[in-house]
């Protein structure tokens, strides 16, 4: 039922918005876009630009969302969307996925519907008994399914003051606060040592410069769930290569335990993730 529905959602967006578009745009209406809980994010190629608040405002209303906002490029530190609103004016928003309530201004922070697998597989990853520690905890992407549904200790990490105040709320949304911490400060600074069992460090492209700080934090055995970008020419050797120099120079050993694909993160590079065990020498 809900398929026939979605089937027939862009038939009906080209209908009313061809009274109003010139026939040669029409067919550059995006046919792809993102839900997440009521705000749509919506790519716009520049042709579309004149028009933008009319059509976002017919996808508002076919999809019932109460904001709609423009695709742009994640970049920065903190990884931040910076998606124009063009429809509406409350970006902040509560998805929800595999039982988990993530609330966030979805115009500032990323939620990339390419890493649902990875949130996933979170959910089953850790043991009770196991205290992990998120270095990189966002709004809790990742580390929310591990406190919820494995019902682990979670240490999240997270440097940004805006997407702390998600994290914060998210924690009490969940109801995971009696295994939950988080803390609002550069991972770099966290003073446990020798403390997590596993470690989450789902960053990219510097995600090496972190690995000292990592094998800190880790016990003298672990497990590191290693986010990074990689240039295709250099797979499948990297990131494994300098993960384990970094960590021989540190003192640690390490094991490939998998691999797998996030996403294609530009032209010929790729955002894989490898499971490492770590232990001291
Ligand atoms: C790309 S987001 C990813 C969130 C989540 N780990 C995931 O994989 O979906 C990375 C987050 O790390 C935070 N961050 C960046 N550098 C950091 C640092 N040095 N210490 C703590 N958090 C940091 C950013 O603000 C951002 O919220």
């Amino acid at each position: 039922m809900k398929r026939r529905k979605t089937q027939l959602i862009k038939p009906r967006i080209r209908e009313i918005l061809s009274k109003t578009l010139p026939p040669e745009l029409v067919n550059l209406l995006p046919k792809h876009w993102v839900q997440l809980g009521d705000v749509l994010i919506l790519p716009l190629r520049e042709e579309l630009l004149p028009y933008k608040y009319e059509i976002a405002k017919v996808y508002a209303e076919v999809l019932g969302v109460k904001t709609v906002l423009r695709k742009g490029k994640i970049g920065g530190e903190f990884r931040e969307t910076n998606y124009e609103i063009i429809y509406g004016n409350d970006p902040v928003t509560i998805h929800k996925e595999n039982g988990i309530l993530y609330k966030f201004d979805a115009s500032k922070i990323m939620f990339s519907p390419a890493n649902v697998k990875e949130r996933v597989r979170m959910a089953s990853i850790a043991k009770p008994d196991e205290l992990v520690v998120d270095m990189f905890a966002g709004i809790g992407h990742l580390s929310l399914p591990i406190a919820k549904h494995c019902g682990a200790r979670v240490i999240a990490i997270e440097k940004s003051p805006y997407t702390f105040k998600f994290l914060v709320e998210n924690i009490e949304l969940n109801k995971v606060q009696d295994r939950m911490t988080a803390y609002n400060i550069d991972n770099r600074e966290f003073k446990g040592e020798n403390i997590a069992d596993r470690i989450l460090m789902g960053y990219v492209v510097k995600t090496h410069e972190f690995i000292p700080k990592a094998l800190e934090i880790a016990k003298d055995e672990a497990v590191i769930h290693y986010h990074n970008t990689v240039p295709e020419r250099l797979m499948p050797r990297e990131p494994f290569e300098t993960f384990q120099k970094i960590a021989r120079e540190h003192g640690y050993e390490s094991e490939l335990l998998e691999s797998r694909i996030i996403k294609r993160y530009a032209p010929g590079v790729w955002h894989v993730v490898l499971d490492i065990r770590v232990f001291k020498k």
